[in-house]
Order: structure tokens, then C-alpha cells, then sequence
């Protein structure tokens, strides 16, 4: 898809992985709409953009907040139009064990990312399949393919999002309308500041692994989006290398999991 003059829905828009793509994405000539809670961070990323010459409309909301995300899909749509690009990439949530993440505090950390992406691609669905095109992006962790310790509500969530988007892609496997989910492994945003307690957790392992910077994952999208890549990615290839040796051979890669990660 040539990004000139598309409509491109951002959540998570204000900060890390979300603000560089809105970024990225407008200096190719994108009309991009940032969503997240802060106002302030959201109208300091679209000055940004103003500056540079770029389009940017601002939609302060807490997208864990189902009758917002109704409510803001709908405002969106009416005011800008049907997105030709919509990427779920607001995310949260500390990464804690079950012993440390009460019922009801597991079931607050599945509405962002999931219930979040699930509420704002319900709001735009009908009407991009209607039209029959479109690219849905869902952003998602390498948390998603593997059990580490000491983070399993954040983890649930994250294979909650790949579940999803696999499930969205088969849904609409008829039409001309494109599901990709993207799974960075360790991107150094404000994530871990926003998340404390979190990093200390990520297995020593990951450490043989580049980090990944916002403005890395950034230019990914922008080449999903004009390359219309749909199906999963992972980045960077040195893990999406790892996942693929670990469905062959489970034992290896999950023991320097436990044995380097997260011990009570
Ligand atoms: N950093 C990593 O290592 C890493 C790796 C793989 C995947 N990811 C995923 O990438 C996504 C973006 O994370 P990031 O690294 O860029 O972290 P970040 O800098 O903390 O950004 C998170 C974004 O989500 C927004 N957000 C959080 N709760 C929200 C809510 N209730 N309603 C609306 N917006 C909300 C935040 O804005 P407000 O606070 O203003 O609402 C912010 O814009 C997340 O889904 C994360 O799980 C991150």
C-alpha cells in the first residue's frame, strides 16, 4: 500500500514504539491519528509531526474503557473517515508471577493490549470490510511464544493478541483485507519505566540479543504497511531463528529459559 494520504489509526500513539511509527509514518505522507490517555504527549508527538510538514489529528482516550473505544471509533469515523491502517500497539502491564497478580488484577491486564485491540478493530471492521481493503496490524511481544517466569498475566495477554490476530486473519481470509501481527523481542521505549519491575525480569538469555529501538520497529511497520506483509513476524531475526529452532526442539530453549530467568 502506498502510504500517501492513507488514514492510519495509531493506539499507544504518545510514546515508545507508537509515537516513533506515527512519526515514521507521516514523513511518508500518512494522515496519522494518534490515540493514548496523555494529551500532552499526544499533542507534543502531532507538533512533531506539524513541524515536519505532516498531518496529525490527536484523540486523547483510555482505550481500557470499552464504551470510550466505542465511542472513539465511531467519533473517528465520522469526523476523518474509514482508517485504511489501523495498529493496535497500546500496550501496559507489569510482569508479575500468579501468586503476585490477584483474579481481578489479571483480568484488568488483558484489557491492554487485548480487549483494547479487539474493541477498536470491532469499531472499524464492518465498515473496511465493506469497503474490502485495509491492513490491521496488531502489536504483540515475543512473550507470545514462550513461557517465562515471572510475568504470566503480561505473557496471557500477549498470546491473547496473537490468538486474536491469527483468528481476525481467518475471519477475513476472503477478502482483500490484510491481519498482521508484529512480535519485537526487547525494545528499549519508556516500556520499562511505565512497567516497573518488569526488565529485572526478562531472562539473562535475552541478553545474546540486540534491543531493538522504537524507531527500529518503526521502519518495520512502514515496510509491512508498503509491502503488505500479513501473517506473523517476528523481529529481530536472530529470535524469529530462536522461535523457529524452539518448535522444533522445545527442550533446549525453554531450559535456558527457567534456568536464566526470573527465580522466587
Ligand atoms: N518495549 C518492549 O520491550 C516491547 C517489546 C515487545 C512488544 N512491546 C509492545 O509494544 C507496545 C508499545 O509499547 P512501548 O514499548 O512503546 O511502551 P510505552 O512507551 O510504555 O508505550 C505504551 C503506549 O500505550 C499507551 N497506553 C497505555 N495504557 C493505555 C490506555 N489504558 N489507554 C490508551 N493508551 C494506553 C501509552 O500512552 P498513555 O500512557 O498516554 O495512555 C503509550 O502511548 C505495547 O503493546 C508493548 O507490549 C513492547
Amino acid at each position: 500500500m502506498d502510504i500517501q494520504n492513507k488514514l492510519i489509526v495509531i493506539t499507544g500513539a504518545s510514546s515508545g514504539i507508537g509515537a516513533a511509527a506515527a512519526e515514521a509514518l507521516a514523513a511518508k505522507g500518512g494522515r496519522v491519528v494518534l490515540l493514548a490517555r496523555t494529551q500532552a504527549k499526544l499533542e507534543a508527538v502531532a507538533a512533531r509531526i506539524k513541524a515536519e510538514g505532516g498531518q496529525a489529528f490527536v484523540y486523547a482516550v483510555d482505550l481500557g474503557d470499552e464504551t470510550a473505544v466505542a465511542h472513539i471509533t465511531a467519533a473517528i469515523q465520522q469526523e476523518l473517515g474509514t482508517p485504511d491502517v489501523l495498529i493496535n500497539n497500546a500496550g501496559s502491564g507489569q510482569w508479575r508471577a500468579v501468586d503476585e497478580v490477584t483474579p481481578a488484577e489479571a483480568r484488568q491486564m488483558m484489557t491492554l493490549p487485548y480487549h483494547a485491540a479487539y474493541g477498536m478493530t470491532y469499531g472499524f471492521l464492518a465498515a473496511m470490510l465493506q469497503r474490502n481493503s485495509g491492513h490491521i496490524i496488531n502489536m504483540t511481544s515475543v512473550a507470545a511464544y514462550m513461557a517465562i517466569p515471572g510475568a504470566t498475566a503480561y505473557a496471557t495477554a500477549r498470546w491473547a493478541m496473537r490468538g486474536f490476530s491469527l483468528g481476525l486473519a481467518a475471519d477475513v481470509n476472503t477478502t482483500q483485507l490484510c491481519v498482521t501481527l508484529l512480535a519485537p523481542s526487547k525494545v528499549s521505549s519508556p516500556y520499562f519505566t511505565n512497567n516497573p519491575g518488569s526488565e529485572e525480569r526478562i531472562p539473562k538469555i535475552d541478553k545474546i540479543y540486540p534491543t531493538l529501538t522504537p524507531e527500529q520497529v518503526a521502519k518495520k511497520i512502514v515496510k509491512i504497511i508498503t509491502q503488505e506483509k500479513c501473517g506473523e513476524i517476528v523481529i529481530p531475526l536472530s529470535v524469529r531463528l530462536t522461535i523457529a529452532f524452539k518448535r522444533l526442539f522445545a527442550w533446549p530453549v525453554n531450559t535456558l529459559l527457567l534456568r536464566t530467568g526470573w527465580k522466587r
